[in-house]
């Protein structure tokens, strides 16, 4: 009797831990593949929102999961995160006819290393929230028609290799936190509406190739 009591108490705990750890499976991903963070699911979605997108170049974008449903232009990290989901390793949106805003959600996307959407319509001011993410090694926004100033918060991106926004109408002073940008190689502004000095700062960059 005793045994037999032991047993079905044994097997009902392998149920229990069966049963919950498909419940936590599930929660992260769909038939045992892993799914997209749903932070940066929505901010794709508030993203996609704020753009206006002529020639439907983002018309996937609200079928399935954008890592493994394959979103247009929405590039993902191979290994999934500590906590089970896939996450965005860059946006490339490249000469797609875009215009509208860029949505200050970017900033939710924070293991990102490429921003591009370079050669589009874009307008607006550049979201200060792209100082979020600190794993960005290529910022790249030019031939745009964006307006307002530089962010200072651009000049907090330790990995920051290239930041192109040449031919937009920016305008404003280079901040000067722009000097902790010791990663940075490459600074393309020209074609703007930037005024004052460049921060003397600015030569001391080491890896300095092209301003
Ligand atoms: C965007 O859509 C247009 C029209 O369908 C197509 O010609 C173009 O190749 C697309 N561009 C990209 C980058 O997918
Ligand atoms: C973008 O729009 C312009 C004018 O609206 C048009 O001439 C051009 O063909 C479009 N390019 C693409 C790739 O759709
Ligand atoms: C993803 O980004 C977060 C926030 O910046 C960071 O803590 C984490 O280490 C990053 N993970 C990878 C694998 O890049
Ligand atoms: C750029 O901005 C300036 C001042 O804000 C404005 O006078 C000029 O017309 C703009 N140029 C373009 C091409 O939009
Ligand atoms: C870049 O700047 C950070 C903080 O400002 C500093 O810790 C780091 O050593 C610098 N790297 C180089 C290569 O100068
Ligand atoms: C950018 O500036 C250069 C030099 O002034 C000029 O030749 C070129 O036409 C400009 N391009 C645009 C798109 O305004």
């Amino acid at each position: 009797m005793y045994p037999s009591r032991a047993w079905s108490y044994g097997l009902r705990i392998a149920a229990w831990f069966c049963w919950s750890s498909l419940l936590i499976g599930a929660k992260n991903s769909i038939a045992g593949n892993p799914i997209t963070s749903p932070v940066e699911v929505t901010a794709l979605r508030a993203i996609r929102k704020s753009l206006i997108d002529p020639n439907n170049n983002l018309s996937n974008w609200d079928r399935g999961d954008p890592c493994t449903s394959k979103w247009t232009g929405v590039i993902c990290h191979n290994d999934i995160l500590e906590d089970g989901y896939l996450r965005v390793d860059g946006l490339q949106l490249m000469r797609m006819n875009l215009s509208g805003n860029l949505s200050p959600e970017l900033g939710r996307l924070l293991n990102m290393t490429i921003l591009d959407f370079m050669w589009n319509k874009i307008s607006g001011s550049i979201p200060k929230e792209i100082g979020n993410i600190k794993s960005l090694k290529l910022l790249l926004l030019n031939g745009n028609q964006l307006t307002g100033p530089l962010p200072e918060e651009l000049g907090y991106l330790p990995k920051l290799n290239r930041i192109q926004i040449d031919e937009n109408n920016i305008s404003g002073p280079i901040p000067t936190s722009f000097q902790y940008l010791n990663l940075t190689m490459h600074f393309h502004m020209n074609n703007n509406s930037i005024s004052g000095q460049i921060p003397p700062q600015l030569s001391r960059l080491p890896n300095l190739v092209h301003l």
